[in-house]
């Protein structure tokens, strides 16, 4: 493949410029869940969320902060009702490419199952399509067996395996989805 496969969780260089505060991202909707653009108000539970799911390669708090407010990245988090927050996941775009990237997907422990990932993934493509790309890509760990299955079903298909992508040194599955 001749594609460049940055490093895994290696933050992508960020330009700095402010995103339209508001911007509605998404009409996703399950069971409840709704998907809406991330703002500085949920930094503790972005953070929160990252510690409690991923033992490494984890996004800090000042990545967050700067994806947060960058036209390059798009953090989009699930909430339910009275604003409870469920996941989120983490979006990457390039100047001069329309192929976007799926950086991070996280739902909360007890929220796992009722549809809140896969609303996360909609709303992804949802964006990505707004921004003019023609596919989303992602990497997962070779075992993380849960998260395949999710992607599988929703309709990514595997591209490809890179040796050693994670801190851990674990291998990945390169995924892709071709958006309609
Ligand atoms: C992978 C992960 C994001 C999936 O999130 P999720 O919110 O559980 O995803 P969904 O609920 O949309 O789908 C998961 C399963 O629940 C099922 N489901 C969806 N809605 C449902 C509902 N209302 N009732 C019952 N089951 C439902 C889906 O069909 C799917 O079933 P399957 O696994 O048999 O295909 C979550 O497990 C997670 O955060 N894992 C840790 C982090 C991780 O591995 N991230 C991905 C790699 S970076």
């Amino acid at each position: 493949m001749s594609t460049i496969i940055p490093t895994a969780r290696t933050p992508t260089r960020i330009v700095a410029r402010r995103k339209p505060q508001h911007t509605v991202q998404a009409p996703a909707q399950h069971d409840g869940v709704r998907v809406r653009r991330g703002e500085n108000t949920d930094l503790n539970e972005l953070v929160m969320l990252e510690e409690r799911t991923f033992d490494s390669d984890r996004l800090s708090r000042a990545q967050y902060r700067r994806h947060l407010d960058s036209d390059s990245a798009q953090v989009l988090v699930a909430s339910a009702s009275h604003n409870h927050f469920l996941g989120a996941v983490v979006l990457f775009f390039r100047k001069h490419s329309n192929l976007a990237r799926v950086y991070s997907l996280a739902t909360q422990p007890q929220a796992r199952g009722r549809g809140v990932g896969t609303a996360l993934l909609e709303a992804a493509e949802h964006a990505a399509r707004r921004r003019g790309c023609r596919a989303l890509r992602l990497e997962v760990q070779v075992g993380n067996a849960r998260a395949i299955r999710l992607y599988e079903h929703i309709g990514y298909v595997r591209i490809g395996r890179y040796e050693h992508f994670y801190q851990g040194g674990a291998d990945a599955w390169r995924y892709e989805k071709v958006l309609g």
